[in-house]
C-alpha cells in the first residue's frame, strides 16, 4: 500500500533547534514512497521468501500519530496492508469511538513488515533486519505520538524489557527518528478480542488519546520568541511571517 498524500501540517518553521527538519511534506513523502518501493523487495532476512506481500504500512503519512503493531497475519500478508483482519477492525472501532479514522488521522506500521509463518512470535534476528525501516519510517512521517500495539512494539521502542501490563496507559518521552516523540503503549487488539477486561483497559487507554495529542500539538507549536530568535526564514510561506506580527 503506498502511503496517502501528505497534508494538513503547516509548513516547517525554522528553529534554532536540531529537532525540526528542513525537508518539506512533499519530500518526506517521496522518501517514504522510496522505502516502500525497497521494503517490497526486502530479503534482509528468512521472511522476505516465505511471505506473499510486505506490509509497509498505510495512512495518513503526515500524521501526528502513529501506531506500531506486531507483524502481519495471514489477511495482512494476502493483502499488503496492516491491520485488515479482525484485530484491525477493532483497532477502527476503537479509533471511531474517538472520532478518528485510520487514514486520515494516523499511520499504521508494524515491527516486522512480513509475516512470520503460522503468526508465530518474531524472532530476534528478525526484529533487528526489519527495526531500521520502523526508524526510518519514524523519521519521515514525524509523529508526535506512537502507540504501540503490544509486548513486541513496546519493548522494542521504549528500549525496556517490562511488559505491556504494566505499561499500558502511561505515556513515556523518547528520541526516535533523531525527533522527541511521547511513546503510549497500549495493548494490542487481538489480545483485546480475546480477554473482555482487556477490550474494557484498551478502550480506556484510547479515549485518552485526543487530549495526548493535545497536549502535543500544543508544545511542540513554535513559539513566536522563537521564530524571532530563529531569524525570517526565505523560504516561509507568507502566512509565517504574520507569526512576527
Ligand atoms: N497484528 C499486527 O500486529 N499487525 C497487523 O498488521 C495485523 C495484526
Amino acid at each position: 500500500m503506498v502511503p496517502a498524500g501528505a497534508h494538513g501540517k503547516p509548513p516547517v518553521v525554522r528553529l534554532p533547534c536540531a529537532c525540526v527538519t528542513d525537508r518539506t511534506p512533499e519530500e518526506r513523502r517521496e522518501e517514504l514512497v522510496r522505502l516502500y518501493h525497497e521494503v517490497g523487495d526486502c530479503r534482509r532476512c528468512p521472511l522476505g521468501a516465505t511471505r506473499t506481500k510486505a506490509v509497509f504500512g498505510m495512512g495518513n503519512a503526515d500524521a501526528d500519530l502513529m501506531f506500531v503493531g506486531e507483524a502481519p497475519g495471514a489477511e495482512e500478508d494476502r493483502q499488503g496492508k496492516p491491520f485488515v483482519g479482525r484485530a484491525g477492525k477493532l483497532l477502527d472501532q476503537l479509533l471511531g469511538e474517538i472520532g478518528m479514522d485510520r487514514m486520515r488521522d494516523a499511520f499504521i506500521a508494524n515491527v516486522l513488515k512480513s509475516r512470520p509463518p503460522g503468526n508465530r512470535d518474531p524472532q530476534p534476528e528478525e526484529i533487528d533486519a526489519c527495526r531500521p525501516y520502523l526508524e526510518t519510517q519514524i523519521g519521515l512521517i514525524e509523529p508526535l505520538v506512537i502507540a504501540t500495539l503490544g509486548n513486541f512494539a513496546t519493548k522494542l521502542l521504549t528500549g525496556s524489557q517490562v511488559g505491556i501490563t504494566r505499561q499500558r496507559g502511561r505515556p513515556q518521552e523518547r528520541e526516535l527518528g533523531g525527533r522527541p516523540v511521547v511513546l503510549y503503549p497500549l495493548f494490542h487488539p487481538a489480545a483485546a478480542l480475546r480477554t473482555p477486561k482487556v477490550l474494557e483497559q484498551l478502550r480506556e487507554d484510547f479515549a485518552t488519546i485526543p487530549a495526548l495529542l493535545a497536549r502535543e500539538r500544543e508544545r511542540a507549536r513554535p513559539s513566536a520568541l522563537a521564530v524571532v530568535a530563529a531569524g525570517p526564514d526565505p523560504a516561509a510561506e507568507p502566512d509565517q511571517l504574520e507569526l512576527l506580527g
